[in-house]
């Protein structure tokens, strides 16, 4: 069971008109949890119906720091929508001295150490924050590093200053505004205009064997995963943290960037058919990544068999499919995620019989009679209630 420790907000800084960082250092006056650049913190904030869990990856280098840094973009309705609960809870309401429950770092979209390749970090948005951990991390190597980051304008570009401190020969920063007003156009606070594309790609980056790290709304993302391949890079080589929720995810098929600029982003996104899992590296196969429903038979443990009594639905467990939750999307299933890495509850599902093991520990094991299927296998045939 996860402990949530106590952390004091020692600083809070706005980084740009939607984004703002917070320093957290621990209550109880002893050391951090050790974490590694690129992971997230989960935090406890209270929600309409109760306390709910919203993690935010750590934005500035923990190894031998005393405190964390979060950096969190304001989600606003805007009138259509509710206001995010979590992020506007800690734009409004949380100050310098306030007290946040946290619990320790997790995830594994972190920097390979034991690589001297060349490094790209590629981010669109508020998704700069793991992208700036891993920057600072990488500065104390030797390592050839291209950060590039997109966003909408000057307004709204978080961290560009502390970026650019960490620019040597071997380090470069490139920004793209896809709106730039005129007050960036006159400073010249970017270098390009429009979307990042393979011209783009082309023209900043040497030919390089390359490892990457993206992250940023799944359209974009799609699109980098996409056109990094098209250049050459393996996409074993490729990692990816997912910020946003499943809906958004399905969408990456459907959405049609607008044409703001001479981008061919548009096309590779419409060919991207799914992003699995956000906190792996993108090892999937092409099959997996086309999501094809597989048939009830399909299975190859066939003694287990995974009855998705909801659905009607009854399939051999598959040592393949991971989790319950790809094997039910693997059947053509539509389950709820968020995470898939125990963290957010989403997909929380009632266990009606049988019983399961999990491979990742849940951050709060679910009660008796409910499973996380994103963590978790069956022991033997089980039933829930999907
Ligand atoms: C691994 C990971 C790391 C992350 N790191 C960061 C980070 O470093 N910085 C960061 O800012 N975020 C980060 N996130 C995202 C963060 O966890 C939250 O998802 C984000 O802050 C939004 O949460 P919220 O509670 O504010 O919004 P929610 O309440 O979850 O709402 C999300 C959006 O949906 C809209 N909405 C709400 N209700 C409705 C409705 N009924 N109809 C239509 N729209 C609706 C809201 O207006 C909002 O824009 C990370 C996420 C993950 C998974
Ligand atoms: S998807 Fe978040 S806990 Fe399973």
């Amino acid at each position: 069971m996860a402990t949530f420790r106590k952390f004091r907000v020692a600083g809070k800084v706005a980084e740009s008109d939607i984004i703002t960082s917070f320093y957290l250092e621990p209550s109880d006056g002893q050391a951090l949890w050790e974490a590694k650049p690129g992971q997230y913190l989960t935090l406890r904030v209270p929600g309409p119906d109760g306390p709910v869990l919203k993690t935010y990856s750590i934005s500035n280098n923990p190894s031998g720091s005393q405190q964390y840094r979060i950096t969190v973009k304001r989600e606003n309705g805007l009138g259509r929508a509710p206001d995010g609960v979590g992020s506007c809870w800690l734009h409004d309401r949380v100050e310098v001295g306030h007290t946040l429950e946290v619990a320790a770092p997790r995830g594994t979209f972190t920097l390979n150490e034991t690589s001297d390749r060349p490094v790209l970090l590629i981010s669109g948005g508020v998704g700069l924050t793991p992208m700036v951990s891993i920057l600072h991390k990488l500065a104390e190597t030797d390592r050839e590093v291209h950060f590039l980051h997109a966003c909408e304008n000057g307004q709204v570009h978080a961290l560009r200053d502390e970026v650019l401190g960490c620019v040597t020969d071997r380090i470069q920063a490139r920004f793209v505004y896809r709106n730039p007003s005129e007050l960036d156009q006159q400073s010249e606070l970017f270098d390009a205009e429009g979307m990042i594309d393979k011209d783009f790609l082309r023209a900043y980056l040497p030919i390089g064997d390359y490892e990457a790290y993206i992250c940023g709304p799944a359209p974009f993302m799609a699109a980098m995963y996409q056109m990094l391949q098209e250049l050459g890079v393996s996409k074993d080589r490729i990692a990816y943290e997912f910020f946003g929720k499943a809906a958004l995810l399905k969408a990456v098929k459907k959405q049609v960037v607008p044409a703001v600029a001479a981008s061919r982003a548009a096309a590779a996104i419409q060919s991207l058919a799914y992003i699995t899992n956000p906190d792996a590296w993108a090892s999937d196969d092409e099959g997996r990544l086309a999501k094809e429903p597989v048939a009830a038979s399909a299975g190859t443990l066939s003694n287990t068999q995974v009855e998705f009594r909801a659905s009607g639905a009854t399939v051999d467990w598959d040592e393949a499919a991971g989790s319950l939750l790809e094997l039910a999307e693997n059947a053509g299933l539509d389950p709820e995620f968020v995470c898939r890495a125990g963290v957010c509850n989403s997909c929380r599902c009632g266990l009606i019989s049988g019983d399961v093991e999990y491979f990742e520990e849940p951050l709060e094991m679910p009660q008796a009679g409910q499973v996380l299927i994103c963590c978790a296998r069956p022991k033997g045939s089980v039933v829930l209630n999907l």
